[in-house]
């Protein structure tokens, strides 16, 4: 039975094959595309996943799509006829999904005749639910998704009993938690596509100080339920305006936030304009008003359910400085988030969906590993480093796995920035130890030099750490494994001085916990780093400049061409730049401006 999930004509778009109820493969359409946030048709997603599988087109038995254009119609008609502009733009959309067969009959070359799979569509949350709880440990569970919006909600709850699940609620446009977060975002200055999370990095400079004004623009309902203050917002009005910028195609959502923001708040940030303490406790505002309504919804959550166990999806989801409060806060005791909760794990939802709900199968499988995208063999790997000749000015060794383990630990603690590029790639937005950039946690100085170097970020924000699975209770208050960084929690006091780097300013970290099974390489890595140094912990940051995370062998040596890595490990060959002043004395001035 083979079961293709494809999330298309929208940001973050994917596809995913499920066999005989099986994760085969996933991945986002940006990372073989190289446009961040692709949206559009999954072509080479699609001919990823069927060729990782081994089968043709022609033999997929059924193709699911997260969105149900019959979910909620009479809502959607009403504010159709409110906002015209938002409804053509529904409409447009909704015909490309209508020509969703012909679009991949095209893509393949192949006559739409010879496509024979029963095709699905899924409502927006239900794949998001689907997409946390189908794949995750739990046989019971409670069930959350909540983002910005899809098929006119925007977030939906549920409790999960094996190849089950039963809705208990929902909250439909325009309340939103994700449409909050964002028109807050833009206020605060910051208008790309993926800027929320710049803003929660923020959030740790401030003081709530305006706790009562925000509690007007979004506060907990009834359980289950949260609302917006609407006068706060233009998109219950005008329709959310989404559309994609000419130069990269990345997606771009119009203002959201109405002038009566201005007129309680005071003026918003301009982008160019420095950030002041008053913004710092604006976004400490801002999270601290989320966290309420979720630490609400999930008490509520916990108990209509009577789960111990929750799963979570959605882009709030990635939020990781609310979900690290979960444990302290409610009685919820696991919780799982699949690595990619957001929009483009939506085709993994819709296509477990379809296995167990629509046919009813048994689940049999758990994603425990983020490694679902592509990888390459040692032969093309060998092709790629005999390309970066002298000329590089790179030595260049292969080792066998026990030297390329403690060479490259050995280059971490000697303050070198490691390029890391092993296995699969990574399913989901998080470099997880198989497309990551590595550097020494113990130096106070290396958030800086990553940034002046290779990331060029905004100073505030902070860089993670992954820790071996079992030294979690040594450096962390708290021990819930974290594989897919998706916990935020606090560094233990003692130990703040000894991973400064990526300790945030509030003390604490978004931690990834690496198990020995999850990872066995980088789980081996972290290990012998901390045999040298005493810290099993290492600086994980995402193996890109400006572009999406790099996928191909090609892109890591391009990477590593065009900044200032010290050492590049890609496979088991090891790519060591030999020392130049540039490295030294790089002027932070000549990247102002740039970020990613
Ligand atoms: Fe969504």
């Amino acid at each position: 039975m083979i079961i293709l999930g494809i999330n298309a004509y929208h940001a973050n778009a994917s596809a995913a094959i499920v066999v005989d109820g099986r994760l085969v493969a996933a991945v986002e359409e940006e990372r073989l595309n190289r446009v961040k946030y692709a949206a559009g048709f999954p072509a080479q997603a699609i001919r990823f996943c069927l060729d990782q599988a081994g089968v043709k087109l022609t033999d997929v038995d059924h193709i699911a799509v997260p969105r149900d254009p019959w979910a909620r119609i009479g809502t959607k008609l009403r504010y159709a006829l409110r906002m015209p502009r938002f409804a053509i733009e529904r409409a447009r959309v909704l015909k490309k999904f209508a020509g969703i067969h012909d679009d991949l009959a095209a893509a393949f070359e192949a006559d739409p005749a010879s496509i024979r799979a029963q095709f699905h569509r899924i409502e927006h949350h239900r794949a998001h639910m689907a997409s946390a709880f189908f794949v995750s440990p739990f046989e019971k569970a409670a069930v959350l998704s909540a983002d910005g919006l899809g098929d006119f909600a925007s977030s939906m709850c549920a409790v999960g009993e094996g190849p089950q699940m039963r809705v208990l609620g929902e909250v439909t446009f325009p309340h939103s938690l994700g449409m909050y977060y964002t028109a807050l975002t833009q206020y605060l200055g910051f208008w790309k596509f993926g800027d929320e999370y710049k803003v929660m990095g923020l959030a740790a400079y401030g003081q709530p100080e305006f706790l009562d004004e925000f509690r007007k623009i979004v506060h907990a309902d009834e359980p289950l339920s949260f609302r917006l203050g609407l006068e706060y917002f233009t998109h219950q009005s005008q329709g959310p305006d989404m559309s994609w910028r000419e130069v990269d195609r990345t997606p771009v959502l119009g203002k959201i936030f109405s002038s009566y923001v201005e007129k309680r708040l005071g003026p918003a940030r301009k982008p160019e304009e420095p950030l002041t303490q008053r913004h710092h406790n604006l976004a400490a505002t801002m999270q601290a008003a989320l966290e309420e309504v979720l630490v609400a919804y999930w008490k509520g959550l916990a108990q209509r359910s009577g789960q111990k166990a929750l799963c979570l999806a959605g882009g709030v989801a990635f939020n990781c400085v609310a979900n690290g409060r979960i444990f302290d806060s409610t009685p919820f005791e696991r919780v799982y988030v699949q690595p990619a909760a957001g929009d483009a794990g939506l085709s993994v939802g819709a296509a477990f969906t379809v296995n167990h709900q629509v046919l009813g199968k048994p689940r049999e499988f758990i994603m425990d590993h983020a490694n679902w995208g592509p990888q390459f063999s040692p032969a093309a790997i060998r092709a790629v480093v005999e390309r970066a000749d002298s000329s590089d000015g790179v030595e260049i060794g292969e080792l066998d796995e026990s030297d390329l383990v403690k060479t490259t630990a050995r280059h971490i603690a000697a303050g070198k920035i490691v390029g890391w590029f092993q296995g699969a790639a990574e399913w989901g937005p998080r470099a997880l130890g198989d497309r990551s950039i590595l550097a020494d946690p113990r130096r106070a100085e290396m958030k800086d030099i990553l940034n002046r170097r290779i990331k060029h970020r905004e100073s505030f924000r902070p860089f993670a750490p992954s820790i071996a699975e079992e030294a979690v209770g040594e450096f962390f208050e708290k021990t819930h494994p974290s594989p897919f960084m998706t916990f935020a929690y606090p560094v233990r006091r003692e130990k703040r001085g000894v991973i400064p780097a990526p300790t945030h300013v509030d003390g604490t970290a978004r931690l990834q916990t690496v198990s020995r099974s999850a990872n066995p390489l980088y789980w081996k890595l972290i290990r012998t780093f901390g045999e040298i140094t005493g810290v099993p912990v290492v600086l994980n940051t995402s193996f890109n400049d400006n572009e999406p995370i790099v996928c191909r062998p090609e892109e890591a040596l391009e990477c590593f061409r065009r900044t200032h890595m010290d050492v590049l490990v890609l496979g088991n060959f090891v790519l060591e730049r030999k020392p130049s002043s540039a490295d030294v004395e790089e002027p932070a001035e000549r990247f102002a401006g740039r970020e990613n």
